[in-house]
């Protein structure tokens, strides 16, 4: 397995962090202390190191530390097959994410050819009962890991799709304008609904091969509508949908309406219908799930984040699911407000303790 992991982090101006160094040497990372003294600003930061507003969806300007008067600038250095790289990301004049990498300004797409990295957060927890939208994002986010285009296809979609609710708003009587608009959002839907089933059934196809699974369930995904067969059909069935569309004033039909359903495979439950602690152990069957399939994809394992994932769940089934992600040999970033959650752990860990004073968080390495 290729080695690839976070050597080096130094943040600046960076929420609660005016000037922070770390060094990490460790597969696993953990950062206790009380709430409110920066523990998920260090996640937020390193989510950062992928496209898109990282691990919160903030906007970038939020990050920059109060009061401080200066933009605020990550600097990091990934292990990525053997060889050191040094990666800065920040602003630049016109308040956009900058890359630069070994110095050199590089798209921030560039990111996803060097390595993964994906989280868990303790907004997750809602997941299965929230709106669809937030499960489509969750899905596309992961998609996107697989499939970098899968970004830009979400956009460009969306935008389409504004089109076309406008011109349905404003019950447009130019056909041309419709058909238009309706053949690019064929194009691209028919692709985003294949590359989002073409990676369910990567995470399918791990759950066939995994051995023990202790308390996480085998999971049901699938989408709930019948896969696109082709931009035609799609653009077929836009066509169909006009007057009801109009009538709804905006579009009826497509894959921005496509919700990720996810069910309990034993006992035959939808996630929404499930107990608080089943919810957290389908999530976390599914990370592990994408995890797999990530690694085995790219011969590397992705960088983990897990923010406070210790709610619901107690030291046994915590440390069966971390021994899942520690098995891949995946670096871990984690947080929480106690460090005695993770001594029955069998790694090496690397921890610090967080604490606030003198307007700034203060970090410490604690002593093994
Ligand atoms: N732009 C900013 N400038 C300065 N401080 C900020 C900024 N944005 C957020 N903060 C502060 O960062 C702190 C929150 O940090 P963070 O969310 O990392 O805490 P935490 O240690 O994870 O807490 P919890 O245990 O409650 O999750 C808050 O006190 C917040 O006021
Ligand atoms: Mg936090």
């Amino acid at each position: 397995m290729n080695n690839l992991n976070l050597k080096k982090l130094k943040l600046r101006n960076f929420r609660s962090h005016k000037s922070l160094d770390l060094d990490f040497y460790s597969h696993f990372i953990y950062f206790s202390g009380p709430n409110g003294v920066g523990k998920t600003n260090i996640l937020e930061a390193i989510s950062l190191f992928s496209p898109g507003r990282g691990l919160r969806g903030a906007n970038i300007n939020d990050l920059i530390k109060n009061n401080s008067g200066k933009l605020w600038d990550l600097f990091s250095i990934f292990k990525v097959s053997n060889i050191l790289i040094e990666i800065e990301i920040g602003l630049d004049d016109k308040g956009r994410k900058n890359l630069r990498i070994d110095g050199k300004k590089k798209p921030l797409i560039y990111l996803t050819e060097l390595f993964k990295i994906i989280w868990i957060t303790p907004l997750m927890d809602r997941l299965w009962i929230g709106g669809s939208s937030d499960r489509r994002r969750f899905l596309d986010r992961l998609v996107m890991n697989f499939f970098p285009k899968h970004a830009k296809n979400c956009i460009i979609y969306e935008q389409a799709l504004k089109k076309r609710n406008l011109l349905l708003k404003e019950n447009e009587k130019d056909l041309a304008w419709f058909l238009a608009v309706e053949k690019q959002l064929a194009l691209i839907g028919y692709q985003i609904d294949k590359y989002r089933r073409e990676v369910i059934e990567l995470l399918i196809e791990m759950q066939i091969n995994m051995k023990y699974q202790g308390f996480l369930p085998i999971l049901n995904i699938e989408l709930d509508t019948q896969p696109i067969k082709s931009s035609e059909e799609l653009l077929e069935e836009f066509q169909k949908s006009r007057q009801s569309d109009l009538k709804a004033k905006r579009t009826l039909v497509g894959p921005h309406k496509t919700d990720l359903l996810v069910s309990h495979s034993v006992k035959n439950i939808q996630a929404k219908n499930c107990s608080t602690g089943e919810q957290k152990s389908l999530l976390l069957s599914f990370f592990i799930l994408s995890s797999l399939a990530i690694s085995k994809k790219f011969g590397k394992p992705p960088i983990i984040l897990l923010d406070e994932i210790v709610a619901h769940l107690d030291k046994e089934n915590l440390s069966i699911f971390l021994q899942q992600l520690i098995n891949i040999n995946a670096q871990i970033f984690a947080t929480g407000t106690d460090i005695k959650n993770l001594e029955i752990l069998p790694c090496n860990i690397q921890s610090y303790s967080i604490d606030w004073s003198e307007n700034n968080s203060k970090v410490l390495l604690n002593k093994n």
